[in-house]
């Protein structure tokens, strides 16, 4: 049995375009308040940094307030605030960490950084129940492409991980080149439904026995394949073709990680999980290979504070703490 915190914990995650408040206990969500920038950073076609903290300002406070509300509990009873403080956009990661530094001095109860890949990795803590320990877990995000070796809930080795963009980076400007809207994984998937997925060939990056990726041949070609087809480019099945190329390299490496790594249980989590194809894709080769496999559901794959409270739940029930001298980096390895 893994030791929890089990009394209330109110989570912040505020690292990139969406403030999400919290409140969890154990590995129960009681609440998980998502208020996403997506539509204002829509009109820039991508996140825009100065906005999306003066847009963190605005909602922190009310997702905290609505956070407590829907789990029925209010603020004297939290017993911990746990905050993503790495990495991400500065700015931004500072709007939550404050909120969460003045909020734990107010009411003196410990304060916690969770890295925002701890994070990712902890989504899937509702279901560490049913799931083995060891196990490999692939992060997919718009900033992150990573396997991982999760040894138990808080000890990490990185296998692999991408050395160019992140996957949900080749949706996003792949989606951008066709002119789908942002952020393009869901667009791709939507226009993937009508695509042939062999119309058009793409690189899968890199090749022969490696645990790494690279995507950024993947966007050349794209960029290649809308300039020569021009208007007669069939953007269903050119988006059919790359939702293919991305789930079955994501497919492959996930699955030689782990039974390279001697583990027989493979979760898949970040805002790419939430990809129906990917999903089904690494579902089905794992079942071929003797492999169980995870994901949380669509909610917790995309950014949101209750994966930042699971991840603190485990850390708080070791005693870890953080002071107000807690700072926000941009950049920061996962914790091994
Ligand atoms: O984890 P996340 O919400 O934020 C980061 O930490 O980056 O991931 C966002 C990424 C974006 O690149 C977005 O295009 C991608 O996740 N994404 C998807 C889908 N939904 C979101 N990619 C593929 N298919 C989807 N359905
Ligand atoms: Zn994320």
């Amino acid at each position: 049995m893994i030791p929890l915190f089990t009394e209330p914990i109110l989570a912040i995650e505020s690292s990139c375009d969406e403030t999400s408040a919290a409140v969890v206990q154990g590995r129960s969500i009681l609440s998980n308040v998502v208020a996403s920038q997506i539509e204002m950073h829509r009109q820039w076609g991508g996140v825009v940094p100065e906005a999306a903290a003066r847009a963190h300002v605005e909602s922190v406070l009310p997702a905290i307030q609505q956070a407590l509300n829907q789990s029925n509990l209010v603020l004297s009873s939290i017993r911990a605030l746990a905050v993503t403080n790495r990495p991400g956009l500065v700015g931004a990661l500072s709007v939550g960490l404050t909120a969460a530094k003045a909020l734990s001095v107010s009411l003196r109860i410990p304060l916690l950084g969770i890295h925002h890949l701890e994070g990712h990795i902890s989504s899937a803590a509702i279901l560490f129940e049913k799931m083995s320990f060891p196990h490999v877990c692939l992060i997919v995000s718009g900033g992150h492409t990573e396997l991982v070796y999760v040894r138990s809930p808080g000890a990490y080795r990185i296998l692999g991980q991408t050395l160019d963009d992140a996957a949900g980076e080749a949706f996003d400007k792949g989606a951008r080149l066709m002119g789908l809207g942002y952020p393009g994984g869901r667009e791709i998937e939507e226009a993937a439904k009508q695509g042939n997925p062999n119309r058009y060939s793409l690189p899968k990056g890199l090749s022969g026995e490696t645990s790494n990726f690279s995507f950024s041949g993947l966007k050349t070609a794209m960029l290649r394949l809308v300039e020569c087809e021009g208007s007669n480019l069939n953007i269903a099945d050119a988006a059919a073709s790359l939702q293919r190329v991305i789930s079955d390299v994501l497919t492959e490496r996930a699955i030689r990680a782990s039974l390279d790594g001697g583990v027989n249980c493979l979760s898949l989590v970040g805002g790419v999980a939430a990809n129906s194809e990917l999903r089904r894709k690494m579902g089905a080769a794992a079942e071929r290979n003797g492999l169980r496999f995870y994901s949380p559901p669509l909610e917790l794959c995309t950014d949101n504070a209750a994966m930042i409270g699971l991840a603190a739940s485990f850390r708080l029930a070791r005693g870890q703490r953080d002071d107000v001298a807690l700072d926000v980096l941009p950049n920061a390895p996962l914790p091994e």
